[in-house]
């Protein structure tokens, strides 16, 4: 998710940009730049860092002329953060700039085709080969040549272009990232989030997909790629600036959970093509994987959960032995780690200081470190021999949520890649379960749709005093996570147990109106998860059950079930997760907690 914002009209435009980039700085902030057109000099600054660095380049916009410029804050996905992978990027020429949002799917054979025909690159970015395209494609119209182009793209973009030829206006173009034209007096915006603009209008036209649209000064004119022109729909809004921040939504962290079915597509789609999974530049070879003997996963909190739900799906795919550690207590074990060993260390931040303790651990026993990580160029994934990234853009809320599906996203199509390098898996299923990974955002979508149930249930719910959540084999595995989100932002005691385990001494604790929650998907294990239910109602609990409409039989059992759709049993976490996410939210919500930074807790525990 990156910043985007555009301005023509009367104003100097670099201070304008410079002010209107820091409330988009939430959205990306590892780079930032700005194009700007004075006449027909188009100059970019653009640097690494921070926006402070920009407008200490730019002199706080005091040195430079001109009044039509596009700036942007970046949150890097293809390409670490450097001066040169920022945005604006530059046509060969110098005569197209560009700023983009979102992941351009067909980027690699883009960039192929151009450097055929000659173009040189100076980044490693998707976005560069927007503006180069521009310049191969360019007829001398500017409409034309942006509709080309356009029909060249996969995948989600939000663009703002200017030219040098065309001093006098502003392109703005998008599909699947949002992008915003601000109307004015005498002047015209593009925003990829009105907080950048709701202090200069709060009159707005939402771009939709597919449309383009060409800003004067003191004209907007929208078209379709057949070049009709296209009726304005202009609305006025009414958000402050901390409710756009949080596009409207009451938290972060429920904005976030929101953005699943989105991030869950970024992450996947771009690296499945033509049926096969293309891990970035992963190149884990069948020799190598023939050769380690364990797969090693560490990671800490919401990671190390991600972690033990790949447990069960890297020994079954793979059938090799894995084993799942807390950070900080792998590093102080002496584990047996050597070169046979595959290490996964898995982290939203990158920069958990443990984790990272527990990658330098490993590398130096002689094991190879491949890491998952949201933050591009985080210290984890600098320091990790591979590295794949979730595409989740930057999480705010504390308690993790979409950067968790994403990781666990990432982790299918790991074990799938490394599986069919292995010759472990059939055609027929390599290919079902690809099919079931790309149905996985259409299927948080409907569990989203749903989401008044859980909150329902929260209502009546949210003054427990102790939770146990239980499961089986990944059912079990999902528990852990259940819990610590609903204890993490709730601040209510909860437990995540074995279903088959309780009997072993904690149903000493279940008492009446003791809330539990079942986890009970796994189609083979539902009997066994009827009995375990019956077991803690026996002793008065009050149980909500999370199942498949197929396993119906769950309900009668339960005092409140929720269903999820149907999909194969090993990606059910997936979609399990998403009840308790809703949950721990809605309860937390209802006891006024503060939600997006609850009490004692950082986003990135950079200390062990
Ligand atoms: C999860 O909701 C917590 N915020 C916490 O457990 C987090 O997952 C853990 O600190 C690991 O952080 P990382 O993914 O950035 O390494």
């Amino acid at each position: 998710m990156c910043g985007i914002l555009g301005y023509i009209g009367k104003e100097q435009v670099a201070p304008l940009l410079l002010k209107g980039l820091e409330k988009l700085e939430y959205r990306g902030y590892d780079s930032a730049g700005v194009a700007i057109l004075d006449g027909e000099r188009l100059n970019v600054t653009k640097t690494k860092g921070r926006l402070k660095v920009l407008s200490e380049l730019l002199k706080q916009g005091k040195e430079i002329q001109g009044t039509v410029g596009i700036g942007h804050t970046r949150w890097a996905t293809h390409g670490e953060p450097s001066d040169v992978n920022s945005h604006p990027h530059l046509s060969e020429s110098g005569k197209f700039a560009v700023v983009h949002n979102g992941i351009i799917e067909n980027y690699l054979h883009l960039r192929d085709f151009l450097a055929d025909n000659g173009k040189k690159f100076l980044s490693e970015t998707d976005s560069e080969v927007i503006a180069q395209l521009l310049e191969y494609y360019d007829t001398g119209d500017l409409l034309e040549t942006v509709i080309k182009v356009k029909e060249k793209l996969e995948g989600s973009y939000a663009l703002g272009i200017i030219c040098r030829d065309n001093p006098d206006r502003i392109v703005a173009v998008r599909k699947d990232s949002p992008l915003i034209i601000g109307v004015g007096r005498g002047e015209n915006f593009i925003a990829s989030d009105i907080t950048a603009i709701v202090s200069k209008t709060k009159t707005i036209i939402r771009l939709k997909d597919g449309e383009i649209a060409i800003l004067e000064a003191e004209n907007i004119k929208l078209y379709d790629k057949h070049k009709t022109e296209l009726k304005k729909d202009i609305s006025t809004i009414d958000w402050n600036i901390s409710e756009a921040k949080k596009e409207g939504y009451e938290h972060f962290m429920f904005k976030e959970i929101m953005e699943q079915p989105k991030v869950i597509g970024d992450t996947i789609s771009p690296r499945i093509r033509d049926e096969e999974i293309i891990l970035d530049k992963i190149n884990l070879s069948k020799e190598y994987l023939e050769n380690i003997n364990k797969i090693y996963i560490i990671g800490c909190g919401s990671a190390f959960h991600v972690g033990c739900i790949a447990k069960y799906i890297f020994e079954k795919l793979l059938r090799k032995s894995v084993e799942v550690d807390i950070a900080s207590e792998f590093r102080y074990r002496d584990p047996i780690v050597n070169k046979d060993v595959l290490v996964i260390a898995i982290s939203q931040s990158g920069e958990t200081a443990d984790t990272l303790a527990a990658v330098r651990e490993s590398r130096k026993l002689g094991a190879r470190v491949l890491s998952i990580v949201n933050v591009v160029g985080s210290s984890i994934a600098n320091e990790s021999d591979d590295v794949i990234y979730t595409w989740a853009g930057p999480e705010i809320a504390v308690a993790t949520t979409k950067a968790f599906s994403t990781q666990l996203a990432i982790v299918y199509l790991l074990a799938l890649y490394m599986s069919k390098k292995l010759g472990k898996i059939e055609n027929k299923d390599y290919f079902e379960y690809i099919a079931e990974l790309l149905s996985l955002s259409s299927k948080i979508e409907t569990i989203l749709k749903e989401k008044e149930n859980i909150r329902e249930f929260a209502l009546d719910h949210y003054s427990t005093e102790d939770v146990f959540f239980i499961g089986r084999n990944l059912d079990y595995a999902l528990s852990l996570e259940g819990s610590l989100k609903f204890k993490e932002i709730s601040y209510i005691h909860s437990e995540a147990y074995a279903a088959g385990e309780l009997k072993h001494g904690t149903i000493s604790l279940i008492e009446k109106g003791t809330l539990v929650v079942a986890i009970a998907a796994q189609d083979a294990l539902v009997e066994k998860m009827i009995s375990n239910i019956k077991e803690v109602k026996a002793r008065g609990a009050r149980v909500l059950g999370i199942t498949t409409q197929k396993n119906a039989d769950i309900k009668k059992v339960c005092d409140f079930t929720f269903c999820i759709p149907e999909i194969c049993n090993l990606l059910k976490p997936s979609l399990t997760l998403i009840p308790l996410q809703l949950l721990a939210y809605y309860v937390a919500s209802e006891r006024g907690c503060d939600i997006d930074k609850p009490r004692n807790l950082a986003k990135s525990v950079t200390v062990e």
